[in-house]
């Protein structure tokens, strides 16, 4: 597996927090100056832009004609960096799958921008697109669905070779499918074996393997966890952490569940209705969100500390989600939001730092699709 060795040399020449410590700086308070400085994340490897996605509503038997239009993704905009977990959580139906199979160029996009290294990847097809989906992979839900029964394990982790034989010339597959299995804790002798002789937690092992097979660059997983009891979640949340330092992956992390988005995540976005309501740092989300949904959101997750308990405020949000086909006018949460006044139904929040934020050297200050965004006490999920 050369390519992977050369992107662990890669990872193993980068120097830690650590190292930086060790040979710059010889007092406390410049020690202090470089964990506090801010994070330099470099280029975006990903940037997302204005992204939409509709489906077309349509009526009639004979002549089928458009009614209407499901706007399940309408301007969603943000940047992946090298090396990077970018969490997203929302509800049920706010569009996370359809951003993810955007991303994976599995649909074409009704309007907007992917750049991938620059280079905006829904205009890309033929060989363009091909090469770029190679370095673009994606870990599904459910390791009990998405693995083809009738399929070896060998077959399964090895299929992508067949599109991309350079990865893997006919003679070297058998090889390089057992090392993806050790690679992700697995008995390389099991490669003869079907997706029914493993647990789940094993199956989604397979899973990652499979994604793992082009040495991308870039993992979009979408809900890789919901599907295993808890105890197999942190298993595999661990190895996927780990395969991250191994071989400098960026993940796109998908889940419901917030607090096992706050521990694998750097940066938590926060969707709601097609939108992004809320964009930051895990802190700046998990400890001072300023949109009233995070807050929403946040303050409906189980506090293990019972004095924590005691003293937070849970705010329950009612009605139900508004149809993407038809959402409400201005701010998408408004039908939802206790704190909405006239502004909100006639103007669209920008997701920006707030105003009064912007210049503050403050976990505040950041991405918020909120007119009237400020702090609220809500304790976050551990
Ligand atoms: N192919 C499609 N045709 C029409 N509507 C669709 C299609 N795919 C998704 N939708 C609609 O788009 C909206 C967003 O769906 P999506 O699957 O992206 O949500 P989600 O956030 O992943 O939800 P969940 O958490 O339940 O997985 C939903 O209203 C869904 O019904
Ligand atoms: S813009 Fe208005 S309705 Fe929307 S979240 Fe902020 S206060 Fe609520
Ligand atoms: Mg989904």
């Amino acid at each position: 597996m050369a390519e992977l060795d050369k992107k662990d040399e890669a990872v193993d020449a980068t120097p830690n927090v650590t190292d930086i410590v060790k040979v710059d700086a010889s007092t406390t308070t410049e020690v202090e100056a470089i964990l506090d400085a801010p994070v330099d994340r470099g280029e975006p490897i990903l940037q997302v832009r204005n992204l939409v996605k509709h489906f077309p509503l349509t009526s009639g038997i004979l002549f089928r004609r458009q009614v209407g239009a499901v706007k399940a993704v309408d301007g969603v905009s943000f940047d992946l960096y090298q090396g990077e977990t970018l969490g997203i959580v929302g509800e049920s139906g706010c569009g996370k799958s359809t951003v993810a199979r955007l991303l994976m160029t599995l649909e074409r996009a009704t309007a907007g921008e992917v750049f991938y290294k620059g280079q905006d990847i829904t205009k890309l097809s033929g060989r363009a697109l091909k090469a770029v989906r190679r370095n673009i992979q994606m870990v599904f839900q459910d390791p009990y669905t998405s693995l083809n029964p009738r399929m070896t394990v060998g077959d399964i982790i090895g299929e992508p070779f067949d599109i991309h034989p350079e990865v893997a010339p006919k003679g070297d597959r058998r090889r390089k499918v057992q090392e993806l299995l050790d690679v992700v804790g697995l008995n390389p002798e099991y490669i003869n074996r079907y997706p029914h002789q493993f647990s789940g937690g094993q199956r989604q092992r397979i899973g990652i393997a499979r994604g793992l097979a082009l040495n991308p660059e870039i993992i979009i997983c979408d809900e890789p966890v919901s599907a295993l009891d808890v105890s197999v979640q942190a298993q595999v949340i661990n190895l996927m952490e780990k395969l991250q330092n191994e071989f400098n992956l960026s993940y796109v992390f998908i889940a419901h569940d917030l607090s096992i988005v706050r521990h694998i995540s750097d940066r938590v976005g926060v969707m709601y209705l097609g939108k992004m309501a809320e964009i930051g740092t895990d802190e700046q989300i998990y400890e001072h969100p300023t949109h009233p949904y995070t807050q929403a959101l946040l303050s409906a997750v189980p506090v293990p500390d019972p004095e924590a308990r005691e003293h937070r405020e849970r705010i329950i949000l009612t009605g139900d989600v508004p149809s993407p086909a038809n959402p409400p006018s201005g701010c998408r949460f408004r039908t939802r939001c206790w704190k909405a006044e006239d502004r909100c139904s006639t103007e669209v929040p920008l997701l920006a730092i707030p105003e009064r934020f912007q210049g503050l050297d403050s976990p505040v200050a950041h991405e918020s699709a909120c007119h009237f965004a400020e702090e609220k006490d809500v304790v976050g999920a551990a």
